[in-house]
C-alpha cells in the first residue's frame, strides 16, 4: 500500500498546533501533529454530511434560508448543506485557520466538489464564536464541527461554544424551530442536558463514520421549539 505523503502545514492562529495535510493517491487528511489518528480523512465523511442533513432537512422550500457552518475542514458539511438549502440561501461558512482555505481552493477542493466556490457560500476567515457575536442576523441553522466535540482539543477557545454561554448565544441566534448540530467524536450525557437546560429539544444520534461501518461518532440535534 503506498505511504501518506505530508502535502502542507500550518499552526492554528494563537496556538503552536500543528495542523498537516497528507496526501495518499487520491485520498486526504489532516492531522494534529504529534497525535494519533486523523482530524478528518477525505474517505470517511458520512457524519459530516449527517451534520447538515440533521440540521438543514426542511430548509429546501425556505427563501433566503441563512446557514451557518462553523468549521470548513475538508468542505464535506458545507457541501452537504448546498446540496439541501435552495438557490436564494447563503450560508456563511467560519473557518479559523487561513490554510485550510487556501487547502480547499486548491487541491484539497476537489474532495467534496469545491463548495468554497459555490455562488452561495460566504466564507469567514476567523473564529466561529466572534462571528456568532457579530452577526447581525439570525440563521435557520446553525451546524458545529470545530472539535472532537464538547470537549475542545484543538482550540482552547472552543470552549466558550460547547459552555452555557456559548449554547445560549447559538439558541439566541436561531430563528424559531430551527436547528443546531454539534458533532462530536462520542456520547455525552452532561452536554445533552446542558443543551435542554438552555430551552433546546434534544436528540443525539449516533452516525457511523461509513454508511453501515466505521467509528459511531454522535450528532447532537437541539431544535428551538416554536415561539422562542
Ligand atoms: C473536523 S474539521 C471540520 C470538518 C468538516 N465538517 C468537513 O466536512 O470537512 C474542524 C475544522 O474546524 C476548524 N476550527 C476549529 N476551531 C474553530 C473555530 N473556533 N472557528 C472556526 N473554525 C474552527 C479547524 O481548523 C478545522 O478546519
Amino acid at each position: 500500500m503506498d505511504r501518506w505523503i505530508p502535502v502542507e502545514s500550518t499552526t492554528i492562529p494563537g496556538s503552536d498546533i500543528e495542523l498537516c495535510l497528507s496526501r495518499r493517491n487520491d485520498d486526504f487528511a489532516i492531522r494534529i501533529a504529534g497525535q494519533p489518528g486523523d482530524l478528518m480523512n477525505s474517505r470517511m465523511h458520512h457524519s459530516e454530511d449527517a451534520l447538515a442533513e440533521f440540521a438543514c432537512a426542511r430548509l429546501g422550500g425556505i427563501e433566503n434560508a441563512r446557514v451557518l457552518v462553523g468549521g470548513l475542514g475538508m468542505g464535506f458539511t458545507l457541501a452537504a448543506v448546498l446540496e439541501t438549502v435552495g438557490a436564494s440561501a447563503e450560508v456563511i461558512v467560519a473557518e479559523l485557520v487561513p490554510a485550510v482555505v487556501e487547502w480547499n481552493r486548491g487541491l484539497l477542493g476537489r474532495c467534496a466538489g469545491r463548495p468554497v466556490e459555490d455562488d452561495r457560500t460566504r466564507v469567514y476567515l476567523g473564529d466561529v464564536a466572534d462571528l456568532l457575536q457579530q452577526d447581525p442576523g439570525k440563521f435557520d441553522a446553525i451546524l458545529l464541527d470545530v472539535d472532537n466535540g464538547p470537549e475542545a482539543m484543538t482550540h482552547a477557545g472552543n470552549q466558550w461554544l460547547y459552555s452555557m454561554a456559548g449554547l445560549t448565544k447559538i439558541f439566541d441566534k436561531l430563528r424559531p424551530e430551527s436547528i443546531a448540530t454539534i458533532w462530536s467524536a462520542r456520547a455525552d450525557r452532561l452536554f445533552a442536558s446542558r443543551l435542554k437546560k438552555i430551552g433546546f429539544n434534544v436528540q443525539s444520534r449516533t452516525v457511523r463514520s461509513r454508511p453501515g461501518k466505521g467509528s459511531r461518532h454522535t450528532i447532537f440535534v437541539a431544535k428551538k421549539p416554536c415561539g422562542e
